[in-house]
């Protein structure tokens, strides 16, 4: 049992293999301090880190400082307007106005498992793999339940938490802001890493030192975003991959977010994470209850690369779902940098006839097959077949491609509408735009209000319908644009701060039907490439396409980004044309390959007009993947060089979980004179054991691969890459 009550001393315990967090229930008035977290200790008492001296420093023996003690005490769900004046996490405004709110543990429950969130995306475990602690707080004066909600999981070191929020009383209590999670710890001196990007260079990584003040990141835009993650990584400034204490916070999570480190006037540190409190107002009814989305908490001494394993681990095993879970996925070929919008059946079967020789499995067909739309300026909302494109209708194009051998994929922006579009035209008021104000498009389009479900059932019918009609076994469902000009037609006055929220939860809904309703189909999230890339996605599609970006020297970078918190498996990778359609780089096919192999593995290209070389290096490739797919998508990720960090090489390396087989890739990026060799030193592996270089046939220990290291021969050229397959004999 992760969890322990120590009665007398009011202590609650949680421990995971590595990590010890502590809280503890302070004074007469039953205040939630947070004690400890870090590395796991036998303690089952420390809290004289709360620095209450003795019992007289707490309110009720003395209420003269009252505002000194709340202020500095380390909080585990610090509330608003009561004295604590760092971040708070729950704000609300009552009936008269105000916004003040304070909470007293009342009772507490211990169980073995872990319920689901309504409504939302939620790491899942069995009884024993996961123990839960509520604690059931209130707000007297207000009468407004609070349940802090901590998952504990038995083999990883990682803490979910969640906040349950019940008004009883007879008056509604509008909240202002419900953050999921907050840490107090001791400042000493730590750095953060975020990830930031932009569209096509998503999840850059950032480290940089604490400083005084708030460092926030956050997204507005109705989407987690391609430019913050909703990440936070605390760490020692002398952490490295390998070495060093790390606290990580992840919200699952799709929408506005926020996530702050802040530093103190008494040198604490305080970390928050939830949902962006801006243009959020929750009108909780009496007897109505509001879930915060869960925050992932992950504890690691082994550095970043031990957050990163951890994560893999609860991400492969406790979030992504369905019978794609644990399983090699099909090859694919997609059509979109292939011919864009300008396609028939017969252009998408001559790729296929092409593809079903070389191995590949499936064919996608992307943007462009509905409608009218030969570009993007029309008929998003439309999902009615063009079959002036696709000719012989949807089934026998299916069919076609089905008889090759192959599945058949298709290409959904579910969300959206263009303003010239039948929807539109006959539901304009289906679009979320502000009454009198001209909204703002983006990319030629608006935004469906999903938050409505008249409008939710009338896009899933259509969306139904099509893939009824046909043997479809993947659907990636793409959103290419930002919410704006926000409000909800359905909504009055005082409930449009729920707007974003609902926007969210309209989304899950729609998954969870889609995922339900067609539990054999591959679902692969989008959002302009990576502008969605989040854990609550990963919970409906266990794999989600990293970037629009595909030239395989810049996925380097924002592969390294995306994998320090997201398995491997998860990440959408494709071979793509040359010179790239991003910028223009030209890479060797089997550098490309060896990129993609690092995720989920497809093509995007028109391999009928490929140069006949690389369409003769498909079967290799394909073998490849089959060959290592397995170990690339269960084992252990380690990441040796940083092509971010040296501007010179990649490298990084997956290890079976029983440490026998290993898979190093290495690019080098840019070639160097008068340097011959290269070293790179293994991780992972067992001291003792030898192990087979199956290039070169060398045989060393475990040892000697890590700490003395191997020799990579410099290539002669730039984009150059090979893959180190070793093998325990
Ligand atoms: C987005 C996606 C692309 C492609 C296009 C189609 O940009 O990220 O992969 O599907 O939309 O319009």
């Amino acid at each position: 049992m992760g969890i322990k009550f120590y009665e007398n001393s009011r202590i609650f315990k949680l421990d995971t293999p590595k990590s010890t967090y502590m809280i503890g229930i302070v004074d007469e008035e039953n205040f939630i301090g947070h004690i400890y977290y870090g590395r796991k200790v036998i303690d089952a008492d420390l809290s004289y880190m709360m620095r209450l001296h003795g019992s007289s420093d707490v309110p009720t023996k003395n209420s003269r400082d009252r505002v000194t003690f709340m202020d500095s005490m380390p909080m585990e769900y610090p509330t608003h307007g009561v004295g604590d004046f760092r971040e708070s996490c729950l704000s609300v405004k009552d009936h008269a106005g105000h916004s003040a709110c304070s909470l007293s543990y009342i009772s507490h429950r211990i169980y073995h498992g872990k319920q689901k969130l309504p409504g939302l995306p939620a790491t899942f475990a069995r009884e024993d793999e996961c123990t839960t602690l509520e604690l059931i707080c209130e707000d007297k004066a207000l009468q407004l339940q609070v349940t802090l909600v901590y998952n504990v999981f038995e083999k990883l070191d990682a803490i979910t938490r969640s906040v349950k929020i019940y008004n009883s009383s007879k008056n509604p209590i509008y909240l202002t802001k419900v953050l999921s999670a907050c840490l107090d710890m001791d400042n000493r001196d730590y750095d953060m890493i975020t990830l930031y990007g932009l569209w096509s260079r998503e999840r850059m990584i950032n480290r940089r030192r604490i400083t005084d003040g708030k460092q926030l990141i956050s997204s507005l835009r109705g989407v987690s975003s391609h430019q913050e993650q909703p990440f936070m990584a605390i760490l020692d400034k002398n952490a490295d991959e390998d070495h060093g204490e790390v606290f990580a916070l992840n919200l699952v999570y799709s929408g506005n977010f926020m996530a702050q480190a802040e530093i103190t006037q008494f040198t604490m540190l305080r970390a928050v994470i939830g949902i962006n409190p801006v243009d959020f107002c929750w009108k909780l009814d009496s007897e109505e209850s509001f879930t915060s989305p869960e925050a992932v908490m992950v504890y690691s001494n082994e550095g970043i690369g031990g957050m990163t394993r951890t994560f893999h681990d609860l991400y492969r095993n406790h979030l992504i779902r369905g019978q794609y879970k644990d399983k090699k996925r099909p090859i694919l070929i997609n059509n979109w940098e292939a011919t864009y919008f300008d396609f028939d059946t017969d252009k998408l079967l001559s790729i296929a006839r092409e593809a079903s020789k070389l191995g590949i499995e499936m064919l996608v067909m992307d943007d462009g097959w509905f409608g009218y739309r030969n570009d993007d300026n029309t008929s998003l909302g439309d999902w009615v077949v063009n079959e002036s494109k696709i000719k012989g209708g949807l089934k026998h194009l299916v069919d076609e491609v089905n008889k090759l051998g192959m599945k058949f994929g298709i290409w959904f922006e579910p969300e959206m509408i263009s303003p010239d579009s039948d929807l539109y035209r006959t539901h304009p008021d289906w679009a979320i735009q502000i009454p009198g104000r001209n909204p703002a498009l983006a990319r030629n389009q608006l935004v469906l209000d999903i938050s409505r479900k008249e409008v939710r059932d009338a896009v899933y019918d259509s969306m139904y319908k099509i893939l009824s009609e046909a043997n479809i076994e993947y659907v990636k469902w793409d959103m290419n644009r930002p919410l704006t000009d926000i409000a909800g037609a359905s909504l009055d006055s005082d409930t449009q701060g729920e707007f974003y929220h609902r926007y969210v939860l309209g989304l899950y809904e729609m998954q969870e039907r889609l995922v339900s309703d067609f539990p054999h189909i591959l679902l692969e999230n989008c959002s302009s490439g990576g502008g969605r890339f989040d854990p609550g996605m990963l919970y409906y599609s266990p794999q989600i396409w990293s970037s629009d970006n595909t030239d395989a020297i810049d996925r380097l970078r924002i592969q390294e980004g995306t994998a320090m918190i997201y398995p491997l498996s998860a990440m959408g990778a494709h071979v793509a044309d040359c010179p790239s359609h991003s910028n223009g780089r030209v890479t060797p096919f089997e550098t490309r390959g060896y990129v993609s192999l690092a995720g989920t593995f497809g093509y995007e290209l028109d391999i009928t007009k490929i140069p006949e070389e690389d369409r003769n290096m498909i079967p290799k490739q394909v073998a490849m993947y089959h060959k290592y797919n397995d170990l690339v998508r269960t084992g252990d990720y380690y990441r040796i060089a940083s092509y971010q960090m040296n501007h010179e090489y990649d490298c990084y390396e997956v290890v079976s979980k029983d440490k026998k087989e290993a898979l190093v890739t290495y690019i080098q990026v840019s070639g160097r004179p008068n340097y011959r060799t290269r070293r790179i030193r293994l991780k992972g592996l067992k001291e003792d054991a030898i192990y087979r270089i199956e290039e070169t046939g060398e045989e060393l220990s475990g040892g000697a691969l890590m700490y003395a290291g191997i020799n990579i021969e410099n290539m002669w050229g730039d984009y150059l890459g090979k893959l180190i397959h070793i093998v325990e004999i």
